[in-house]
């Protein structure tokens, strides 16, 4: 059996910089309602007409190929998660490979929204390790800023999300690398309502959503229970990073790097202290960004080796929860 390591993580995100005073002009808002509840204080918000879901994939994956050290042309696969793709169909894989000029590989789609980069990891670990390829370009992107609901009754989710792309490539490790060690991947439909796009869907076209009087409708804008879903984070969260530990082995003090998926500083910082981890141990850049949805995990990972946080044969645990509720980890060796 092979095994799979990361050899380059690279990420992009629009210039256009979002900051709590703009939201607040307009809806019912404030700069500190915002950083006390979430600890953001701005994020990115793209031009579909330069920037889409899979246009701003490209551009991560463009960085993460170089620092592979590797062309377009190497890659065997792509696995693309999003929650916010270009079209309804088909998924932005596709068209990341068209972006890239990459002979026709397949490409996959994978809708475990904020899990979303995490599942991809483990399907692209899973081909690895089976030998069936041996480059895989893993990207997760995401455009919410088109869909989000800027009056006061959108505003728990709205001041939350933003903008942006990051990617890895999975490379088939090198003889005595341990590379990614687990992936544990878990859901739970029954809350699917509970942080939700429900409209326009196969159960409510979009010529009802004319007839009905447009995008007013709140079902055609995402939909959070807010304190529900926060208190099945912080701890799923945790169960999920001790799985994968236990897994191995290891225990919360051998994690040179968490990187959880930005969902809310909150939580971020409760994890840390529920585990007891030193800020070192703990990568954040949700004040920048906001919550990217699949495309956090990558991101912060980019931005954290891009700091210097990052040594060869550090333990690095990735580790996320969202819609669905899905949620996951992978515990793995850089
Ligand atoms: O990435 C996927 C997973 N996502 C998460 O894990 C996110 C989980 N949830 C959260 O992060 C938090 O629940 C939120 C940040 C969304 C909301 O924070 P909260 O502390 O749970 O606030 P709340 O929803 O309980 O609302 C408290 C008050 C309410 O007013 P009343 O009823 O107390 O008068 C809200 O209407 O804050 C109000 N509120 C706002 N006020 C100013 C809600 N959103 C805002 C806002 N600005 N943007």
């Amino acid at each position: 059996m092979y095994k799979a390591r990361i050899s380059g993580v690279g990420h992009y995100v629009p210039p256009k910089v979002v900051s709590n005073e703009d939201l607040s002009k307009l809806m019912d808002t404030s700069n500190e309602w915002i950083i006390e509840r979430t600890g953001i204080q701005e994020r990115r918000f793209a031009d579909p007409k330069t920037d889409t879901t899979s246009v701003m994939g490209s551009k991560a994956a463009k960085v993460a190929l170089e620092r592979a050290g590797i062309e377009a042309s190497d890659l065997d696969f792509i696995i693309f998660a999003t929650l916010s793709p270009d079209y309804y169909f088909p998924g932005p894989g596709v068209m990341v490979q068209e972006q890239l000029g990459i002979p026709e590989i397949g490409a996959l789609d994978v809708r475990n929204q904020c899990s979303g980069f995490v599942y991809s990891l483990s399907v692209a670990d899973q081909f690895i390790r089976s030998g069936m390829y041996q480059r895989i370009l893993v990207i997760g992107s995401e455009l919410h800023s088109g869909g989000l609901d800027f009056t006061t009754r959108g505003r728990n989710v709205s001041v939350i999300f933003g903008d942006g792309a990051g990617a890895a490539i999975v490379e088939r490790a090198p003889e005595g690398h341990s590379g990614i060690l687990s992936t544990h991947l878990h859901s739970e439909g029954k809350h699917a309502k509970e942080l939700a796009l429900i409209e326009p869907s196969t159960s409510h076209w979009v010529d009802r959503l004319i007839e009905e009087g447009g995008s007013d409708d709140p079902a055609y804008h995402p939909y959070m229970n807010g304190n529900f879903v926060f208190k099945h984070a912080v701890t799923r969260f945790q169960e999920v990073i001790y799985e994968a530990l236990k897994h191995n082995g290891k225990e919360a003090s051998d994690i040179d790097l968490l990187i959880p998926h930005q969902a809310n500083l909150r939580i971020s910082q409760f994890i840390q202290g529920k585990m007891k981890l030193r800020d070192d141990q703990v990568m954040n850049n949700i004040m920048r960004y906001g919550n990217t949805t699949a495309a956090s995990i990558p991101i912060a990972w980019s931005e954290a080796w891009e700091e210097g946080r990052l040594k060869e044969g550090d333990l690095i645990c990735l580790a996320a929860f969202g819609s669905g509720f899905t949620w996951a980890s992978a515990l793995l060796y850089w």
